[in-house]
């Protein structure tokens, strides 16, 4: 495909969604309230992404490593993530968005899980736009967890080949196309172990931004800058996507 042909649009769009705290310490007030604000920006950043010919947002809400933080941080967070699988669930569905939390189970409040699996459940047969949450996430894990999968496997079916799409598929975001946009809001510029796998040929967009003041603007500020961003993906020409053998294993 030539450059001209090119549509630079991301059909993928991650965000490491952070300045909650540094946001509530500006204006003096606790930090959960920078959080609350925050899942406000995100009700905005889903109604936004749609429009903005986005198919599929991946967000990070709890990372493994958020753990270390002081316990009514941690339990401040857990409300959060109860409020909006909660709250929102009735609206996502009849938007028609699919909901998917990845990460792992193991460690997670049962109330939560159950939360979990009703939204999953019941947006499976939605499909005009992914959602993905990421909550008790770690690239790393994720990986891990993979690896131990496919171990088990071998040992019980005999099975012992492995190729990209056999181990993207026992990742949590198996079957979501590849990430073609990372933002990451506050200035910050690092992964912090998140879509390790999934991230390979991400473009990386670091928006100076406080999360909890993140919006459409900013958005499509950030596509506005993939768009004018040259993707290789090893080769000498610029392409719109990979040219991938696992098109077809795409949920969305
Ligand atoms: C991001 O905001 C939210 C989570 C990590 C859950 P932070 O709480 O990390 O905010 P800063 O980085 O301290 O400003
Ligand atoms: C990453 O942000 C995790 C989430 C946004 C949920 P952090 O604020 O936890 O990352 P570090 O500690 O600055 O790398
Ligand atoms: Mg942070």
């Amino acid at each position: 495909m030539s450059a001209s042909t090119v549509t630079p649009k991301p059909l993928h769009v991650a965000i490491i969604m952070d300045g909650n705290g540094r946001w509530a310490e500006r204006r003096g007030v606790p930090r959960a309230l920078g959080h609350r604000e925050g899942v406000q920006a995100l009700r905005r950043t889903i109604k936004a992404a749609p429009e903005l010919g986005v198919k599929c947002l991946t967000v990070f809400g709890f990372s493994t490593e958020n753990w270390s933080r002081p316990a009514d941080e941690v339990s401040d967070l857990m409300g959060l993530i109860r409020a909006f699988i909660g709250g929102d669930l009735k609206k996502l569905d009849k938007a028609g968005v699919r909901v998917r939390v990845l990460g792992r189970r193991a460690g997670v409040p049962a109330d939560i899980l159950k939360l979990i699996d009703h939204a999953e459940a019941t947006t499976a047969g939605n499909d005009k736009f992914l959602l993905q949450v990421a909550f008790n996430y770690g690239g790393r894990s994720d990986l891990v967890d993979a690896a131990q999968a496919l171990v088990d496997r071998a040992a019980r079916e005999g099975t012992f080949e492995v190729d990209e799409d056999t181990f993207g598929d026992q990742l949590s975001t198996a079957g979501s196309p590849p990430v073609d946009l990372i933002i990451r809001t506050s200035g910050e510029q690092r992964l912090s172990n998140f879509l390790l796998w999934d991230c390979a040929y991400a473009e990386l967009v670091f928006q100076p931004v406080l999360w909890p003041d993140y919006g459409p603007e900013a958005l499509q500020a950030a596509i506005e800058e993939f768009s004018r961003r040259e993707r290789r993906f090893g080769g000498r020409e610029v392409l719109e996507a990979p040219v991938s053998p696992s098109a077809e294993r795409v949920v969305i």
